[in-house]
């Protein structure tokens, strides 16, 4: 019974939408075919044309107004032409009511006459709640618990090991050999290394004398490097190496007997992974000779340069060679007592957030660039880089409101999705995988349960290269895949992979237990023609009330010799659902519908 209210609800809103667009388009059917030299003009001049269109057809003349003039004209179209659709409709839900003249069957009739709930309310309610549930998705996969308390979780990404081994390595031991490790590090020092399924292939220490206070990883899968810093501002950095196990006789013979995979995986690590210490650096001291303390840390290894950067409590970025040789300090505030709140490093850039400014750092120019969206007027407090689309950037206010921005050239930004208040709560932080921005709501508030949640990235792909800068998209329908709550953490990690599900890894919030979720999402890619992303509803509704309504206008302009509405005039014969005459309606509305969004044809 819902989902056949919603069914028409939906269908309804599409003809308050749709049909009035589809009423223009007819018109300027119309007016072009019988333009294009089919005799007669059934066209009225002036006010009902487009000023487009004026303009294409007399090819002579070039009409020139100024701007407001033409804006009051175009305002003044609208107004008839709203007022010609309100006509239509009242003429409609009249022949409704009495019953006559109804060139569709009872039932269809009946569709329209249905009491449904309001529809302002019933989208907004929607909009906020799950379309589907997490266990849909989400898997959990292993759990490890630990006797001693962690502190820090991180995905070391590896290299795939099918397309860089050699020929040697069998298929099975290639599905086996993991694609990211799980990093645990401890405050005392103490790492440990796990596959994705929850094996422990190594553990050492980085040998701090002071308690680690920051932990990052190369975002690159070139290089497997650990950076850890103390609270006395020493930086360790070490290199990981992960190799194929070379394996025993005996387990080699094991190994060929077991055909299946999952049980193999049971007979030992097939990964030898070792770590050695690279350098050891210390963080300038500030001008006052005062070591300021370090509230970030990332590795970064763009083209050539590898750097390990450390934002500060002063807001300066320390930008140190691998070697250990101070390059820079970038300032990356202008206010005072605004420290770098988060480094965020991927292989292409890094971004920073120092309170509510944010932008990439430039290793080259050794200079940060800011970020200013002229739409936003939130105060950013998360900022990661989406895991698709490089010139995207995921950022969340200050009431956990998410929005992703297109930055182009690492400076110019636009609003290319902006999810509707409410949808998510702060604080929130971020992470992306393909399609979809995962967000956890609540970290961070000892005691809490989280919520962790999918929002649907979706409906950005449409939006691009449209609009203006300045300009909101309306924010998107069932934007939020699924939600689940879950014990407070203390720190979680996000890795994004190809071919297989992406990782999740949480850290309860006493540090004694790690768990290890996989998530399947399967990634939605908009077809190319299809400009119908804004409304998320049935087609098939859609299409009941607008091929009903479109014959309710033919049969009208049939029956009517004066033809005032000037729609009546279409080809004759009867619409189906399948027929061509929908297909050509539904190109059109397309065209309407760019046209809407865009403000101007
Ligand atoms: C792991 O690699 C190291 C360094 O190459 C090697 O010395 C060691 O024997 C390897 N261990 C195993 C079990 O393969
Ligand atoms: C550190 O590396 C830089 C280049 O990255 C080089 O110029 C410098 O000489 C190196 N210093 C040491 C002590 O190796
Ligand atoms: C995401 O949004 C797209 C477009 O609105 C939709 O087709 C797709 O089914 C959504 N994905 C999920 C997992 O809900």
């Amino acid at each position: 019974m819902m989902a056949l209210r919603r069914f028409l609800c939906g269908g309804l809103v599409a003809a308050a939408i749709l049909l009035p667009h589809f009423a223009a388009g007819s018109d300027e059917e119309v007016c072009s075919a019988a333009g294009g030299g089919s005799g007669v003009s059934s066209c009225r001049p002036g006010a009902r044309r487009m000023p487009l269109d004026n303009a294409a057809s007399s090819q002579t003349v070039h009409a020139k107004a100024d701007l407001i003039s033409q804006e009051v004209e175009e305002l003044t179209q609208i107004i008839t032409l709203s007022q010609e659709r309100i006509k239509l409709l009242e003429d409609l839900q009249g022949a409704l009511n009495s019953g006559k003249n109804l060139p569709f069957s009872e039932s269809h009739a009946k569709a329209l006459r249905e009491k449904v709930p309001l529809l302002s309310q019933l989208a907004a309610e929607a909009d906020l709640a799950p379309v589907a549930t997490a266990e849909d998705y989400l898997v959990s996969k292993t759990i490890i618990p630990s006797t001693e308390e962690l502190k820090f979780l991180k995905f070391m990404p590896l290299r795939n090991l099918r397309s860089s081994s050699s020929s040697s390595s069998s298929s099975s031991s290639a599905t086996s050999f993991p694609s990211a490790l799980l990093v645990t590090v401890r405050e005392d020092g103490g790492v440990r290394l796990f596959s994705p399924s929850g094996e422990l292939v190594h553990s050492f220490s980085t040998g701090h004398e002071q308690p680690v206070t920051q932990v990052a990883v190369s975002p690159s899968q070139d290089e497997y490097f650990l950076a850890t810093c103390d609270s006395a501002g020493v930086i360790r950095t070490h290199q990981v190496s992960v190799r194929s196990r070379r394996l025993s006789k005996n387990e080699k013979q094991t190994r060929r007997n077991s055909l299946d995979e999952k049980v193999s995986q049971h007979l030992g690590s097939m990964v030898n992974v070792t770590a050695q210490l690279h350098r050891e650096m210390q963080v300038p001291v500030d001008e006052d000779g005062e070591l300021r303390e370090v509230t970030s840390l990332a590795l970064s290894s763009q083209g050539g340069s590898k750097f390990v950067l450390a934002g500060d409590v002063s807001g300066k970025i320390n930008v140190l060679t691998r070697n250990g040789t101070v390059r820079a300090r970038i300032d990356t505030s202008a206010m005072p007592g605004v420290g770098v709140d988060s480094l965020f490093s991927s292989p292409s850039s890094v971004l920073f957030r120092s309170g509510a400014e944010w932008g990439y750092v430039d290793l080259e120019k050794l200079e940060v660039k800011h970020v200013e969206c002229p739409a936003f007027h939130g105060r950013a407090t998360y900022a990661v880089l989406d895991a698709q689309v490089s010139s995207r950037v995921l950022v969340a206010d200050e009431v956990g409101t998410v929005w992703a921005f297109g930055v182009k050239s690492k400076r110019e930004c636009k609003v290319d999705l902006r999810f509707a208040s409410g949808t998510t709560k702060g604080p929130i932080e971020l992470a992306s995988v393909r399609g979809f921005a995962i967000g956890l709501e609540g970290l961070g508030v000892p005691g809490q349960p989280v919520s962790l949640v999918a929002l649907n990235l979706s409906q950005t792909a449409k939006r691009q290269g449209s609009a203006a800068s300045d300009a909101v998209p309306p924010p998107p329908a069932n934007a939020v895949v699924w939600r689940r709550t879950r014990p407070s953490v203390r720190a979680w990690a996000v890795q994004r992979r190809t071919k297989e599900g992406d990782l999740l890894a949480f850290l309860s919030e006493d540090g004694r237990e790690v768990e290890i979720m996989e998530l399947l999402m399967h990634v939605y890619t908009a077809p190319p023609t299809d400009s119908f992303g804004n409304f998320k509803m049935p087609m098939i509704a859609v299409a009941i009330v607008l091929v009903l309504g479109y014959q309710y206008m033919k049969h009208k302009g049939k029956s009517s010799s004066s033809r005032s509405s000037g729609l009546g005039s279409g080809s004759g014969g009867k619409l189906d659902l399948a027929g061509e005459d929908f297909a050509s309606l539904m190109r059109k509305k397309k065209l309407a519908g760019l046209r809407g969004a865009g403000g101007k044809p």
